[in-house]
Order: C-alpha cells, then sequence, then structure tokens
C-alpha cells in the first residue's frame, strides 16, 4: 500500500484474516518481537452520548421537505435554462431580460421566506395512544368531588364505584353554589377528609355541570366551582393531588365528536393550575360516554401512575385506549390562499380592536363589500371614525356598531340589520378582554369579566347564526389556551373554549376556523410589558402583514383548529 507503511499495512491485512476465520500462525508473525497476550475487557464497550438529540418531527420535516421540493424545482429550471417554467414561477413573461426579471426574483425570494416563517408557527394539537398504565391498586382515601346538578348520573356513580373496586377509600363531596367561597368549600373539603388516615388523591367532577353558574350566567357552574376548588386547595393545604375530570371536552381523532366545548375551559385552566399550583396538581382527564369496566381500570391507572415516571397529566379514557395529548407541528395548508375571496357583509367582533383593524382592512382588500365591525365602545373607542373613513376610502361600506356581543338581543339586532342586498357571509370573532393575575386569587368574578365576551360572545353567534351556511366563521383564541400561560387562567379558559366550539361546529357540519394566536407585533394586546416577557421568552411577536397571510391560508385551507 503506498499510503501506509509496510509493517502497518501486513499486519492489519493478516488481523483481518484472522477476524474472518483463517488460521494465521501469530508465533512466526511475533517471532523475537516481545509480543504477549493481554486481557480485554469481556464486555461490549459502552458509551453514552450526553448531547442533546436533535430531532425534527415528521411533519417539520414535512413542512421543510416543501418548502425544499418548490426551491429545488426553482433551480432545477434555471440549470435546464427552462425559460417557461422559470417563467411561471416568477409570473414574468419568459421574454423578459434579466433587469426586469430581477424584482421578480426579489419578490420571489421574499415570498418563499415569508411563507417559511409562517408555516413555522403551525401547530395543532393531537393525541398519541399510550399504553395502559398498569398502575397498580389506587390507594388512600380519595375525595370524590361531584356537582350537585350531576350527582345522580350514571358516569358520576360509575366513576366512585370503580375507584372504590380499584382499592380507593371514596369519600364524595357534593358542591353546589353555596360552595362558591373558597373559604367555606375549604372547610367542607378538611371536614370531608379529616378522618382519613392518608388522603390518596382527589377527583373533581364538577366540570360535568355545564349549567350557567348563579350569579355570572356567562360561565358554566363546572367551571365555577373548579376555579373556585383549585383556591381552596391551595389555601387548605390538603397534602393530594387534583385531577380534574371532563367528558367529551376533548376529541382524540376524526372519528370522535367532541360535544361538550364547556367542559373544555376546565382543561385549560388546569394547565394554568399545573404551571402555577404543582404541589396541588394532578391531571386532566376525559372520560368516555360511559365508564365500563375496562375504562374503569384505565382511569384507576392513569390517577395511580401519577407520580410514575411514565405518568401522563393530559390523557382522554376511550374505549379504545388512552391518548395523551401533545402539541405538533402542523403541515401547511394545501390550498391556494388565492382561491378565497370576501363578499358582502362580513361581522368582525372586536372590530375597532388592534387586529380587528387589521382584520377589517384585509377582508375590504379581499373583496367584502360590507363590513359591520362592533365593539362595547363602537364609535366611541379610539381609532373608529378613522378606521371607517379608511375602510370607505378603499371602496367600502362600514357599520360601526356599540354592541357588547355578550348580550344576546344586542347582537341579534346587529345581526338584523345587515343589509339584504349585502348578505351576511362570514364572521370574525376578535372580541376579547384579558386579564392577569394568579389563579389563587382569581374569584369568579374576575374570571366571568374576562371570559364573558369571548365565550358568551361566541355562543350567542353560534346559536343566532344556527344552521346558516357561512363562508367563514373564524375565531380569535390564543396561544394561552393552548399550553396555559401563567397568570392567564380565566382569559387561557376563553380561548380553550373557542378551540373547542370550532371543533364542535365542525362535527356539526359547520365552518369553522380557530386560530390561536402567538403575540402579534404593533398593538394589540400583547403590546407593552406582556409582549416583551414573551420576546424574552423566545416568543416574538408576529408582524401584522404576516399574520394576515397566515389567516388567509388558514381560512382558504378551511383549517379547523
Ligand atoms: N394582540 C395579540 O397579540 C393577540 C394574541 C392572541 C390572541 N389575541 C386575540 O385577538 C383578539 C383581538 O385582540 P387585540 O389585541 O386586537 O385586542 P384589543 O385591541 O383590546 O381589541 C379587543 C376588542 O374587543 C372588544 N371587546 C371586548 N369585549 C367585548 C364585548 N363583550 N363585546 C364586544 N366587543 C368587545 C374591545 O372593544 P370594547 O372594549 O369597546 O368592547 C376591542 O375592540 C382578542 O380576542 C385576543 O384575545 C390577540
Amino acid at each position: 500500500r503506498k499510503d501506509r507503511p509496510e509493517a502497518q499495512a501486513l499486519t492489519t491485512a493478516l488481523a483481518e484474516l484472522h477476524v474472518h476465520g483463517a488460521s494465521v500462525e501469530w508465533e512466526s508473525v511475533f517471532a523475537g518481537r516481545d509480543a504477549r497476550t493481554v486481557e480485554l475487557p469481556t464486555y461490549a464497550f459502552q458509551r453514552e452520548r450526553y448531547w442533546p438529540e436533535v430531532s425534527l418531527s415528521l411533519s417539520g420535516l414535512d413542512a421543510q421537505g416543501a418548502a425544499d421540493s418548490v426551491d429545488a424545482r426553482f433551480w432545477e429550471a434555471v440549470e435546464r435554462e427552462d425559460l417557461e417554467a422559470l417563467a411561471e414561477t416568477l409570473d414574468v413573461d419568459g421574454e423578459t431580460p434579466l433587469r426586469a426579471v430581477l424584482p421578480a426574483l426579489s419578490t420571489y425570494h421574499r415570498n418563499r421566506r415569508d411563507q417559511s416563517t409562517i408555516d413555522n408557527w403551525r401547530y395543532r394539537v393531537a393525541w398519541k395512544p399510550v399504553p395502559d398504565v398498569a398502575g397498580g391498586p389506587l390507594s388512600g382515601t380519595w375525595l370524590v368531588v361531584v356537582p350537585a346538578s350531576r350527582a345522580e348520573d350514571e358516569l358520576v356513580t360509575e366513576a366512585v364505584a370503580g375507584l372504590r373496586r380499584h382499592g380507593a377509600d371514596v369519600v364524595s363531596l357534593v358542591a353546589d353554589e353555596r360552595d362558591l367561597d373558597a373559604g367555606e368549600l375549604g372547610e367542607r373539603l378538611r371536614a370531608a377528609v379529616a378522618d382519613a388516615p392518608a388522603v390518596g388523591g382527589v377527583l373533581s367532577l364538577l366540570a360535568l355541570d355545564e349549567e350557567p353558574c348563579s350569579g355570572h350566567p356567562e360561565l358554566p357552574g363546572g367551571l365555577a366551582l373548579t376555579l373556585t376548588l383549585v383556591r381552596a386547595m391551595a389555601d387548605t393545604g390538603i397534602e393530594a393531588s387534583l385531577w380534574c375530570a371532563t367528558r367529551g371536552a376533548v376529541s382524540v381523532g376524526r372519528s370522535e365528536r367532541l360535544s361538550h366545548p364547556a367542559q373544555a375551559m376546565v382543561w385549560a385552566l388546569g394547565r394554568v393550575a399545573a404551571l402555577e399550583l404543582p404541589e396541588l396538581w394532578g391531571g386532566l382527564v376525559d372520560l368516555p360516554e360511559s365508564l365500563d369496566e375496562r375504562a374503569v381500570a384505565r382511569l384507576a391507572g392513569v390517577l395511580s401512575a401519577e407520580a410514575g415516571e411514565a405518568a401522563e397529566d393530559q390523557v382522554a379514557v376511550r374505549g379504545s385506549g388512552v391518548f395523551a395529548r401533545r402539541l405538533t407541528r402542523s403541515a401547511a395548508p394545501a390550498a391556494d390562499p388565492a382561491t378565497w375571496r370576501a363578499r358582502g357583509t362580513v361581522l368582525v367582533t372586536g372590530g375597532t380592536g388592534a387586529l380587528g383593524g387589521q382584520v377589517a382592512r384585509w377582508l375590504v382588500r379581499n373583496g367584502a363589500e360590507h363590513l359591520v365591525l362592533t365593539s362595547r365602545r363602537g364609535l366611541e373607542a379610539p381609532g373608529a371614525p378613522e378606521l371607517r373613513e379608511e375602510l370607505e376610502a378603499l371602496g367600502a361600506r362600514v357599520t360601526v356598531a356599540a354592541c357588547d356581543v355578550a348580550d344576546r338581543e344586542q347582537l341579534a339586532a346587529v345581526l338584523a340589520a345587515v343589509p339584504e342586498e349585502y348578505p351576511l357571509t362570514a364572521v370574525v370573532h376578535a372580541a376579547g378582554a384579558n386579564a392577569a393575575g394568579p389563579l389563587a386569587e382569581t374569584t369568579v368574578a374576575d374570571a366571568a369579566a374576562v371570559i364573558s365576551g369571548k365565550v358568551a360572545g361566541a355562543v350567542n353567534l353560534d346559536t343566532l347564526l344556527g344552521d346558516r351556511e357561512l363562508d367563514a366563521f373564524v375565531v380569535f383564541s390564543s396561544i394561552a389556551g393552548v399550553w396555559g400561560s401563567g397568570g392567564q387562567a380565566a382569559y387561557g379558559a376563553a380561548n380553550a373554549y373557542l378551540d373547542a366550539l370550532v371543533e364542535d361546529r365542525r362535527g356539526r357540519g359547520l365552518a369553522g376556523t380557530a386560530v390561536a394566536w402567538g403575540p402579534w407585533a404593533e398593538g394589540g394586546m400583547a403590546a407593552g410589558d406582556g409582549g416583551d416577557q414573551l420576546a424574552r421568552r423566545g416568543l416574538p411577536a408576529m408582524a401584522p402583514g404576516l399574520a394576515i397571510a397566515a389567516l388567509h391560508g388558514a381560512v382558504a385551507g378551511d383549517d379547523g383548529v
């Protein structure tokens, strides 16, 4: 071998022959060289890596792959000197000289970069089947908190009996509107487990109560009671984890309908409790329509595995197994955005707010003939008269109405006033309010103030519009409802409701698109300190132009949630 010393090349060749089974006379090879036999370790050499493994999710790769394949087609056309294909890609005349092509190339590149930014913002919630947890028997006393209105439900009695069969000593506590005081509920909790040698956990079935909360009808009773229960647990110091159960608050796949969007609010509240009060938090579990023996065993497994390594704290128990919630990257919509145009009248609730204004401009530029912009202040809202003028100058007819979207009669009047020549074709529900505060200090009244416009507004729109066919029914929700943001329990709950309502509407065959926005730049709720804090945590604000392009893509692609 030219590149290696002869002795080394020969020894290597002999070693290779040896490991391939040839018999080599090693004594002769090593004769006179003072060679000796040494002990080699008999175990396989073990190596451990301490570097994080970078793993791109499949859909992330898909998005990247799609971008790469578009670029690849462009460069292939350049390489082949295929003028026709290149002209088509750049949308120029094939005979156009290079000087004129440069702006087209620049636009092409900018568009590709913007599209890739937008595609990278896209995530969705997915449900991953996980092995049943054979967590063993439950131990200690389990306090099951039940809403008075559902105390006799089969699901409730099945859950209580099932937990007992799986080893728990069950104490039930029935709660009603008189328990909407955290101090008093805390006393009742303490008394309920006073004689228990050890409390294994607390399972709340309060979310099943969807009746309007007395005094705050914009909240389901179950949400108000759950909020009070969390605060009471934080006060009492009962050393046990709280699990909140729902039914039909999530859908784990296409074949399953999300039937109880109101209960989804407890999920968002729970995610914030997990962040702010981890010492008392157990998890969230969505139950099937009926709890048969297998489902009960799965529920017991989930509850008993809480402290274990494979513990999941956001699960759905179904006849087909246990599913865990995951946030995954979502592929870009397949449809060409240019295929969607607004027409007739479009109603924008919160239309005089920061994002409402951006949406209104987009709608008018894309064909809306008449816009109805609503907010409680209407034309009194800062900038509203100027916005109307600007939109009219763009050629649209504009109505700005003072209307609390949570007030069904006021909203019905706005809908009734839509002119016949421009029928209502689409709705963008962007009305909303936000107020941050620790969950342990959030009262039911605080929660109602934040939740009212978003949730009651969405319920009213959904109810008043009924089965009317719409080109789009878009709701502006927030990342706060998806992953839980500290200090935003009520806001998160309101947004989770919007996402769930859209799933529910789509299940009913109606239009629905929910966009859970991250922070927008240049004004709006996330401007100022809140936005700066998010940016410091790695969540930069989205440029409004790109956010609107993302919205257009989502609507054109008939994206759900
Ligand atoms: N800005 C962001 O970065 C961001 C991020 C995620 C999600 N979002 C969501 O996007 C939507 C718009 O946010 P924004 O930043 O534009 O906030 P904004 O500037 O405060 O606008 C909110 C609008 O909603 C109206 N509104 C509130 N409650 C109402 C009610 N009960 N009935 C009718 N109108 C009501 C407000 O006007 P009045 O007070 O006059 O009623 C205002 O016009 C909100 O739903 C928000 O949760 C925004």
